[in-house]
């Protein structure tokens, strides 16, 4: 049978962002050219650069040429230049959107030999994942002004939440908690207190799925902010949490932080029947930019998420292994500037060390 290449579609985008992708790709080489999955891939210079030389965002197309592809790794989206929201919502938050990319995919993993600011927690405490919302909630941009600029102004904001994006993301959750068969439980994070439409929908979704589809795992309720609290104090108490997309934002900040910061937090976009996109969670760093001491890992990462996703399972398993032992062994810290090594250095080493794993 003839095997079908895939099709990757890459925006570096703003920022560090390309000099990660960059980084992620010499490595993606390295264990396809092993396992011998083939792939070709597409670059688009999609960001802030194009934006300020030609006034579009996206091209028109944009949407119709991703939806060829198999997947998309995107480095970053945000410009000093650019006003905050042109880029964030034309660009990352449109093709979440347009995509219908519905799951946000955080694990929150601390590897070995990673600092984390939490005091006396080590790598068997944290290890959960974050299934966000992606396409609903306050993210729909739906609201408006009234009286805008004078003393009598009004801004709504409103929340949109509906049975079936409530639905498909609360199965990812459960069938997520299945798969990964550790303590077999799925939090719901909400706010069921204060927030009682929205969050009296998601309870009632949860509970009758859990209840008719998912006997076997246990269901557990935190409210957002005692969640935060939870994942500071007792991570280990978490295996799968599922969250809406505001709360999903947030949090994941606090999870990234504790599995040793956005130098090494990834995460997918999941259109699970169509194109998923996989990023760093952390932004641009546009400070960073060009200087070689950026972290790459969270962007190498991400594509091995996009391999796991892609059903390359072989290729995944090898690049984590790969990205563990320089993680653990060679990185000094996972800081921009303090890992003991350049960028480019820490793509190397993944690479050296996926030559040793097929020695
Ligand atoms: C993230 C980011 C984005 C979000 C921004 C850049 C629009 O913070 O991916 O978490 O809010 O989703
Ligand atoms: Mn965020």
């Amino acid at each position: 049978m003839e095997e079908t290449v895939k099709r990757i579609a890459v925006i570096g985008g703003d920022g560090t962002g390309p000099e990660v992708v960059a980084e992620a790709l010499k490595c993606l080489r390295a264990v396809a050219d092993k396992v011998g999955f083939d792939y070709e891939i597409e670059s688009f210079d999609w960001g802030g650069d194009r934006y300020l030389k030609t006034g579009e965002v996206l091209p028109s197309d944009a949407v119709a040429t991703l939806k060829t592809f198999d997947a998309i790794l995107l480095g970053a989206i945000g410009h000093p230049d650019v006003k905050p929201g042109i880029l964030e919502k034309g660009i990352l938050l449109y093709l979440r959107f347009a995509l219908d990319q519905y799951i946000n995919l955080r694990p929150v993993k601390l590897y070995e030999g990673v600092e984390t600011p939490l005091a006396g927690k080590g790598p068997k405490d944290i290890d959960f994942v974050v299934v966000r919302e992606n396409t609903e909630g306050l993210y729909v941009g739906s609201g408006g002004y009234m009286k805008k600029g004078t003393p009598d102004e009004i801004a709504v904001q409103e929340s949109i939440n509906t049975r079936k994006g409530v639905e498909r993301c609360i199965r990812f959750a459960f069938e997520t908690a299945r798969k990964r068969n550790k303590t077999n439980t799925v939090t719901l994070c909400g706010k069921t207190n204060v927030l009682t439409f929205a969050w009296d929908l998601w309870e009632r979704a949860f509970h009758e799925i859990g209840e008719a589809e998912y006997p076997g795992i246990k269901r557990d309720y935190a409210h957002v902010d005692a969640t935060c609290m939870w994942m500071v104090k007792n991570p280990e108490w978490f295996d799968v949490i599922v969250t809406d997309n505001m709360f999903g934002d947030i949090i994941t900040d606090l999870g990234a932080v504790i599995q040793g910061g956005m130098g090494i937090a990834a995460g997918g976009n999941l259109n699970p029947e169509g194109v998923s996109m996989f990023e760093p969670i952390g932004g641009s760093a546009p400070k960073y930019r060009g200087k070689g001491v950026i972290n790459p890992m969270a962007s190498i990462m991400s594509a091995q998420m996009m391999l796991d996703q892609l059903g390359e399972t072989k290729d995944a398993d090898i690049l984590e292994r790969a990205c563990i032992e320089v993680i653990s062994k060679k990185m000094k810290s996972m800081g921009a500037g303090k890992m003991g090594m350049s960028t480019a250095e820490v793509g190397k080493a993944v690479v050296e060390e996926i030559e040793k794993l097929y020695k």
